[in-house]
Formats: C-alpha cells, sequence, structure tokens
C-alpha cells in the first residue's frame, strides 16, 4: 500500500529515473543526505541546535566540549610523554556539522593547558559543501589556531599524529537495509509509483548483492550471536553498515599515532539482531521531530541508523586499529567530572538565574539515559610505536 506521505521531490523522481526506476535503499540515504545540489547536509539549510532540526551534544552547550577536552589534553600529552616526534598534533573532526565542537574544544584546551594550543592545527573532515560553509562562519572566527578542511584520501598522502573524533556521524552514514522473507533474504530498494499524475516512493525487495551474501556469511563472528535471530517474523528488517570497514582501513593510514573516538547511537549486536527489533533502527528527524516514515520529506530530513557496538569494534580491529574501550556517555562525561559543572552552579547569585538553570538543564541532557546519555564513546589508538600509551580517563569510575 502507498503511504500518501511519500510524495517523490522532483529531483529525486530525476535520479530514480536516470537509475531505471528503482535505486536500493543504501542509495536512497545517500542521496537524500548528501546529494550535491538537493541533500539534507549538502544543502546547508538545516539547524542543529534546540530551535533546528535535532539537537547533537556539542548543540546544547560549550559543557560536552569542555569536559571532552580533558580527555583529548590527556591523549596529547600521553603522545608527547611517550616521546612521538612530531612537530604538529592534529585534532580532526569527521563529520562537523555546525563547527561549534572544535570552537568549543579549542578554547577549552587553551584553558586546561595553553602551552599545547602553538602545537595543535585542527583539520575539518566534512563531506557536505552546505556544511562547510556553515562551519566557515564558525571557525573563522577563531583566533592564534591554525586549521583546514581536508578529506580523507588527501590526509592519507600526508599522515598525522593527533585525535580523531567522529561524533554523531557514522549513524549519517548509509546503510544497507535487509529483509527476511520465507527463508530468503533481499535487499530493501525505492522505487516510485505513479498515481493520478503524482509519482510516491514506495519500498521494494532488490536481490542481495555479494557483499551482502558475505556479511550474513560472516555474521556469526563478526556479531558474536547467532544471525539472523530465532524467532524472526516475516518480512524481518534490519540495517548494516556497509561503509565502516573502508572508513576505518582509510582513516588509520590518515593516523600515524593517535586516537579515535566514535561517540554515536549504538547497541549490543544481540539488542540489535534482536527478534522484537522488527522494523530495525533507522528513524528520521526533522523539526526536532522523530518519524519511523523515513520516505516522508525526502531530502528535507535526517536519517540516522544506530551502530552494533561489536561488528564496529571488529571492523576497526581488522583495519588497523587497536580497541581501547567503550562506554556510555552519561558514565563518560560523569568520569571527566560532569557532576563538578552541577555543583558549581549552587554558587550562582540570583541575577544569573535563569542562565544557570538553562546550563543545568543542557547539562543533565548531556547524561539523560533516556537521550544523549545512551549514546556511546568507543576508543581505538593507532600506532607506529611500542611505547605508546594512552589513558582513557572517561572510562573510569565516575568520581563524585
Ligand atoms: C549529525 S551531523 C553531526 C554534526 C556534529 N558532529 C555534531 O555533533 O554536532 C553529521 C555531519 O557529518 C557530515 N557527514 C556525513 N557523512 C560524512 C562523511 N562520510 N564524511 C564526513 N562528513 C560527513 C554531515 O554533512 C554533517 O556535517
Amino acid at each position: 500500500m502507498i503511504d500518501p506521505t511519500a510524495r517523490c521531490p522532483q529531483w529525486l523522481i530525476d535520479r530514480i529515473g536516470d537509475n531505471g526506476g528503482s535505486i536500493s535503499f543504501y542509495k536512497y540515504m545517500d542521496l537524500v543526505l548528501n546529494d550535491p545540489e538537493n541533500g539534507f547536509y549538502s544543502t546547508g539549510k538545516l539547524n542543529i541546535g534546540n530551535n533546528g532540526d535535532f539537537c547533537t551534544s556539542p548543540s546544547l552547550s560549550n559543557d560536552f566540549a569542555r569536559l571532552l577536552a580533558i580527555q583529548v589534553v590527556d591523549w596529547l600529552l600521553d603522545l608527547e610523554k611517550s616521546g612521538i616526534d612530531s612537530e604538529l598534533f592534529s585534532i580532526i573532526e569527521i563529520g562537523p556539522g555546525e563547527g561549534t565542537l572544535l570552537r568549543d574544544l579549542i578554547a577549552a584546551i587553551a584553558e586546561i593547558a595553553p602551552a599545547l594550543t602553538n602545537k595543535i592545527e585542527l583539520i575539518l573532515v566534512e563531506l557536505n559543501e552546505g556544511m562547510r560553509r556553515r562551519q566557515k562562519k564558525i571557525v573563522n572566527n577563531v583566533d592564534g589556531i591554525n586549521y583546514r578542511w581536508s578529506n580523507i584520501d588527501d590526509l592519507i598522502l600526508s599522515p598525522v599524529t593527533g585525535v580523531v573524533i567522529a561524533n554523531e556521524v557514522l549513524d549519517a552514514f548509509p546503510v544497507e537495509r535487509l529483509v527476511f522473507c520465507n527463508n530468503n533474504v533481499f535487499r530493501q530498494g525505492v522505487s516510485l509509483k505513479k498515481i493520478n499524475n503524482e509519482y510516491f516512493l514506495e519500498l521494494i525487495d532488490l536481490k542481495p548483492t555479494s557483499e551482502i551474501i558475505k556479511f550474513l556469511k560472516e555474521s556469526n563472528s563478526l556479531l558474536k550471536i547467532d544471525f539472523p535471530p530465532k524467532d524472526i517474523c516475516n518480512r524481518w528488517v534490519t540495517e548494516w553498515h556497509c561503509d565502516l570497514p573502508s572508513w576505518f582501513r582509510k582513516l588509520s593510514k590518515v593516523l600515524i599515532n593517535g586516537s579515535l573516538l566514535v561517540v554515536d547511537y549504538a547497541m549490543e549486536s544481540k539488542r540489535y539482531y534482536n527478534a522484537m527489533r522488527k522494523d530495525g533502527t533507522l528513524i528520521s528527524y526533522r523539526n526536532q521531530e522523530a518519524n519511523s516514515n523515513f520516505l516522508k520529506d525526502a531530502g528535507l530530513c535526517d536519517l540516522t541508523a544506530h551502530l552494533c557496538i561489536e561488528s564496529t569494534i571488529n571492523y576497526a580491529l581488522t583495519n588497523g586499529w587497536k580497541f581501547m574501550g567503550e562506554t556510555r556517555q552519561g558514565q563518560a562525561l560523569l568520569a571527566l567530572g560532569l557532576s563538578n559543572f552541577l555543583y558549581s552552579l549552587q554558587k550562582t547569585s540570583s541575577n544569573d538565574l535563569s542562565a544557570a538553570l538553562n546550563r543545568r538543564e543542557s547539562l543533565l541532557r548531556l547524561v539523560d539515559p533516556m537521550g544523549l546519555g545512551d549514546f556511546r564513546w568507543l576508543a581505538f589508538q593507532k600506532d607506529n610505536s611500542d611505547n605508546l600509551l594512552f589513558g582513557n580517563r572517561f572510562l573510569e569510575e565516575p568520581i563524585s
């Protein structure tokens, strides 16, 4: 049955038409987010933040960056202590959104470890031109620090030492959707349906690719569970982040020595690939509203799919990285001292009460177990030296 809200915009009719009338879901997600002229991110029309389409941790307040800076400074000092010979340390952000995280991070590092700032350069790796335009407005106002935009392929040609941050970006990588039906597996696709001179989008079943078949064959060792799960219903649907192996492989060539922090929506394979989760994890966001109808308002919404923790770690391990550990964001930020920020608000004078209440609310949202606090922090290291030992304060027991 056709969903009457899934009207297809003309540009997407053209793209699907060019492809013979149907495309894979993977291609659909890539187009609606990253099509150079019409994608949600590439046009740069979206807004991240309380008054925008969705909130990310750095968009709530600079407290996220101030806490993260404590860990980033530790990692950079660990690189120095290990005697790694590098004139510059790079802080690379993949998918920097509005650019606020890097701006606030550098301000916080200047407070915690001013001597380090002369040694730091910021590198923004942003796929979409529209987002790069937005980032320029923010980052061009950061004084006294070297910064540049680059891409992973160029960075591979002149690798760097430092820290890579990927905050809420891997969930926006296009995913394959797999449909299990009568003991067969299909690749989910999207096609056009014309009704009364109007085009609508509808989901279809396509033949699985050889990569999908390989993923299913390897799934047992990759996911550490029996897959597909027992007792799934007919037309059970799930997702596969098929671009992660090559992303980890390429990124490992960008860093000579350093750490990588991935922060994202993620869950264990037994929760992810569970018979009860019959529609996968894919969600669309627009104007702060989550919607499971991801064919609605194509190109005007964010689409996001959770990461599977075991497969993400496995893909990193088999592509040049060592795993340092993972925890929930709430736990990580408390370990980095979030409760001290909360206590300090008790000393607020009555004149600043409204600002203090707003800050308190943002801090609580960052650790809310039903919201951002449930995000996962996964840390990896890349080394070309036996001496390199990173401390991970974010994994320690929270201080009270
Ligand atoms: C949800 S936003 C996250 C923004 C930011 N990290 C934050 O926390 O506020 C995703 C960002 O990643 C960018 N992006 C998506 N895919 C990317 C890729 N493959 N490489 C680099 N950037 C990408 C998008 O254009 C957007 O700027």
